[in-house]
């Protein structure tokens, strides 16, 4: 990890880990960075003297939000206008609770608010009730949802306070990789690459009013196109919801029949497939042309006949070089069916999502999953964002197929 030219804004706020920022400081010169720019909240000042970040950045180290340079310019648009990226290390609760209300009362909250389209990466360091607590979660649900912050997940292990669980500082070469990462978003990992995702759950109609469907939402699914989109790729989309403004071709569709035929008329001149849609497995065997009316106090059965399985047919006649991606959407013993699934339907990797927890996958904004490939340990993508799940599994996916 180079950090050549780059200039990084460090931000440190009051909690003991403040001093790890020093090591950080010196780690990101030794790595040849540009320049790092220092700041500190008042109380951050009480753990870490403003002189000592000043001596290891070369650079004055400024503490109060009224702070302004040689020409009168305030301190947070400098930082703003000057910086690649603002790190803050460590970031308290009461840091985080800040920045998830748009607060800017202090030099740190006043320049993450300024730092508009570059990244803001927060490394939590706090006690686990602290990080645990209900209002810490929903805090970091909504910065999660911020598209330029980036949090860096805190580690498990023993807390300054003598306390053992999560909430520790995560390591320094975390750090760095969150930081790298974020300031290269990847732009042409996948340039040349024509890939194809499909989104949404597909439905089923009963009669020309009523349907059967799922619950999937189509975000994941759009998350992965426009990252892939980002990272240079020639992306075609079908989605059961077509989203607006994208600039690669979106094809809609809505029963699991019309995805079959949009899927396999593109599918062949894919290098790299990814079937995110949630489609239907049965459909209605004769939908009713009319309406069908209520008939008082009688059941009505449907019969249902089985829908191909999309995936499973490109799996069996995958053309060589072709990279085929699947999605397991299990509510129990997650592995084990994502890794049946994934053999049975010939993947070069499944990306299992358990939907039996309400704060991920189906209809959340949040995800958390597992990428299985057919050989090597699982890859465990923790809790985020969709775009960031969308980001970290492309990385992975690059990584093994087209490094
Ligand atoms: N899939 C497909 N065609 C279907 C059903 C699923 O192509 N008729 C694809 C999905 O897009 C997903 C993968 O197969 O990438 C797994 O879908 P999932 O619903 O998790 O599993 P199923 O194979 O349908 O099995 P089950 O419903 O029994 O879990």
């Amino acid at each position: 990890m180079d950090f050549s030219g780059q200039t990084i804004a460090v931000a440190i706020t009051g909690g003991i880990a403040a001093y790890k920022a020093c090591d950080l400081i010196r780690e990101l010169y030794r790595r040849g960075a540009h320049r790092v720019l220092g700041i500190l909240t008042p109380t951050a000042e009480a753990f870490l003297p403003a002189l000592t970040v000043q001596a290891l950045t070369r650079y004055p180290v400024y503490t109060s939000e009224l702070a302004v340079d040689d020409h009168g310019v305030p301190i947070h648009i400098v930082l703003a206008q000057q910086a690649d990226a603002l790190l803050i290390v460590p970031a308290t609760t009461d840091t985080l609770a800040k920045l998830a209300h748009g607060l800017a009362d202090n030099l740190v909250t006043t320049t993450a608010i300024t730092f508009t389209g570059k990244p803001v990466l927060m490394a939590p360091a706090m006690n686990t009730r602290m990080w645990e607590h209900p209002l810490s979660r929903k805090n970091l649900d909504i910065l999660h949802a911020v598209p330029n912050y980036h949090l860096i997940q805190p580690s498990s292990g023993s807390l300054a306070c003598g306390e053992v669980g999560e909430g520790h500082l995560a390591d320094q070469e975390t750090i760095l990789q969150a930081l790298y990462a974020a300031i290269h978003p990847q732009k042409g990992l996948f340039q040349g690459v024509k890939a194809l995702v499909t989104a949404g759950g597909t439905s089923e109609p009963i009669d020309p009013v009523r349907v059967i469907s799922n619950r999937s939402s189509g975000k994941m699914g759009l998350a992965i196109a426009d990252e892939l989109a980002a990272m240079g790729a020639e992306v075609t989309l079908i989605t059961t919801r077509p989203p607006s403004g994208r600039r690669y071709p979106v094809i809609t569709v809505q029963t699991a029949a019309e995805m079959k035929a949009a899927v396999e008329a593109q599918a062949p001149e894919n290098q790299l497939i990814l079937m995110a849609a949630a489609i239907s497995d049965y459909r209605v065997a004769n939908p009713s042309e009319q309406k069908l009316k209520r008939t008082a106090n009688e059941s009505r059965q449907l019969e249902l006949i089985p829908n191909p399985d999309i995936l499973a047919g490109l799996g069996a006649n995958k053309p060589a070089g072709q990279i085929l991606v699947g999605f397991a959407a299990e509510s129990q013993a997650l592995i084990h069916h994502a890794t049946q699934k994934r053999q049975a339907k010939n993947l070069d990797a499944i990306v299992a999502n358990d939907i039996s927890r309400s704060d991920i996958g189906f209809e959340a904004d949040h995800n958390e999953v597992t990428v299985l490939f057919p050989d090597g340990p699982p890859h465990s993508l923790a809790r985020s964002s969709k775009p960031q799940i969308a980001r970290q599994l492309l990385q992975l996916l690059h990584q093994r197929f087209f490094a």
